[in-house]
């Protein structure tokens, strides 16, 4: 070693940096989106074609990491979804419904087939439009999304085996109403099992991620679907008004806010459509001592920083066992330091852009209400890129049941943690919210995970891992996260009518 090269060396060891954010520093590995064709404007797409909205009216798609326009978008309007439900209608009577099931199941797994094999132009698309990092677009939306396709086509000439002593019957038009947080694997969990039973469909994406449903609009054309039985209608919260509210439509299929919810709820009460709901949450996560820390805290960090929280099954409230709160928290703050927040594309990211700049006032919003609150605020010392909307992980500690922070849902990356002594406290604190869509436990012992499942209201609850999906396993929730299920059998009963 050179006289320099030791004085350096030597200046080094003496300043040893815990700072685990400059410590990892990646060269950028970024996903490249040259192979995306994106139209400069996308038309509904009605009966098998591209038509032009009614009025004339087109919005704008934005990439939250850039700010940049991506393509504009037709803006549905009453006249448009009437013209969908017609197609959809006569698509249901003339063909699909009088179609032998083992066909429909072909076109269904070709949808599938199409899927994987555009997987990288999807996952690329999916990024841009919603800010989610490529890593998860590319392993999780969009194979789960082929995979609800395969799964669903497997169900559809068995449909008398699924329900053994009954009759399964189709039940119609079904219209589909999706959020913005996995635009793909959304549109894949409603369109699979209405198809697979027989039903025809009037999808309606989210207006901030509407380019996947658009792309998969393309792969129906391709399947060579018979016209009319997708049919992919975007647009704002009036055209998603103008599907419930249609009179032609057998059953609702909602996923997003609950107070959107509430309102398709009243909007279709005493209609007989059939209706589920799949709306928010405020997950517990709970870490008893005898849990493997390590793995809990990397569950943790999964269940509410993936996707910059913008999951409605968000590991978002943390109940720690007093015994290792103190090492725990540690243990979170080291690996919150060393998250990657920034570049969607880049492969190296862990959190990308938060989806639209109202999301990113509210989590803002929160961020403030839970100092007023009281509560101690930690974020890791990451950069952010200075364009686009970006959040840092959050940590809210020494927060208490009363707290807005710890109560409402902020579908960002922001964690409110606190200690309890015993099982029953836990149990109560943790049911004790509106909500019960989805909760994690972490433990050494396999009889309190079965005690800690009986008693969490939540209709999924994860044992030593989390946000964990599949599609033969039912997902959905009580009180005012909704009701009804998606995925597996049950995802098939909401489109089928037993007799
Ligand atoms: P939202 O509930 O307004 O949007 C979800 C979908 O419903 C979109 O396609 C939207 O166009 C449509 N929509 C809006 N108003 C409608 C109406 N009156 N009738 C029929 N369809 C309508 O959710 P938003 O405003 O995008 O997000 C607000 C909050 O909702 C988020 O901060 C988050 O807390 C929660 N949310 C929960 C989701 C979940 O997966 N459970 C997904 C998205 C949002
Ligand atoms: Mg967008």
């Amino acid at each position: 070693m050179s006289k320099k090269q030791d004085k350096k060396h030597q200046q080094q060891a003496a300043e040893p940096s815990l700072d685990f954010s400059k410590a990892l520093i990646y060269t950028p590995a970024p996903e490249s989106s040259a192979h995306i064709r994106l139209k400069k404007q996308y038309d509904l797409f009605i009966n098998g074609t591209w038509v032009k909205p009614s009025k004339g009216g087109y919005f704008e798609t934005i990439n939250p990491s850039t700010e940049q326009v991506l393509a504009k978008v037709a803006e549905g309007t009453q006249e448009d979804v009437d013209k969908a439900v017609k197609a959809a209608r006569a698509a249901y009577e003339n063909v699909w419904s009088k179609m032998p099931a083992r066909e429909r199941a072909k076109y269904i797994y070709r949808i599938a087939r199409l899927i994987q094999e555009r997987a990288r132009e999807f996952a690329v698309i999916e990024s841009m439009d919603g800010g989610k990092p490529i890593r998860e677009s590319r392993d999780i939306d969009i194979p789960l999304a082929a995979n609800h396709f395969f799964y669903y086509a497997g169900w559809a000439d068995k449909l008398e085996y699924a329900f053994p002593g009954k009759n399964p019957e189709s039940i119609g038009v079904a219209g589909q109403i999706i959020p913005w947080n996995f635009p793909l694997l959304m549109a894949a969990w409603k369109i699979a099992p209405a198809l697979a039973a027989g039903n025809t469909v009037v999808l309606k994406p989210a207006e901030s991620t509407p380019l996947t449903a658009l792309k998969l609009a393309e792969i129906i054309e391709e399947s060579g679907l018979p016209a009319g039985v997708v049919n992919i209608v975007t647009g704002a919260g009036a055209t998603g008004a103008a599907i419930v509210n249609h009179p032609d439509i057998d059953k609702i299929a909602f996923t997003g806010s609950t107070d959107v919810g509430k309102l398709i709820q009243k909007a279709i009460a005493g209609t007989g459509k059939k209706l589920t709901l799949e709306l928010g949450g405020k997950a517990a996560n709970i870490i008893f001592e005898d849990a493997a820390l390590d793995q809990a805290v990397e569950g943790i960090v999964n269940g509410i920083f993936f996707n910059q929280g913008h999951v409605c099954c968000a590991g978002s409230r943390l109940f720690v066992q007093e015994g290792v709160a103190d090492k725990v928290i540690r243990k979170l703050k080291d690996r919150m330091a060393s998250l990657i927040v920034g570049d969607p594309m880049d492969k190296n990211t862990d959190i990308g852009a938060i989806n639209s700049p109202e999301q990113l006032k509210k989590i803002n919003e929160y961020l403030k209400i839970g100092v007023n609150e009281g509560g101690e605020v930690f974020q890791p010392n990451c950069s952010i890129p200075s364009k686009g909307y970006f959040c840092k992980p959050t940590l809210f500690l020494n927060t208490s049941q009363s707290h807005r922070v710890v109560q409402e849902e902020i579908f960002g990356p922001v964690l409110a943690v606190q200690t309890f002594r015993t099982v029953e406290e836990v149990i109560e604190k943790a049911n004790n919210t509106p909500y019960g869509l989805s909760a994690g436990v972490w433990t050494d012992k396999g009889s309190k995970i079965f005690n800690m499942t009986t008693k969490l209201k939540a209709g999924v609850v994860w044992a030593n891992t989390y946000n964990k999906f599949d599609p033969s396993s039912p997902f959905g929730g009580f009180r005012e996260s909704g009701f009804g299920r998606e995925g597996g059998l049950h995802g098939l009963l909401p489109y089928l009518n037993l007799r």
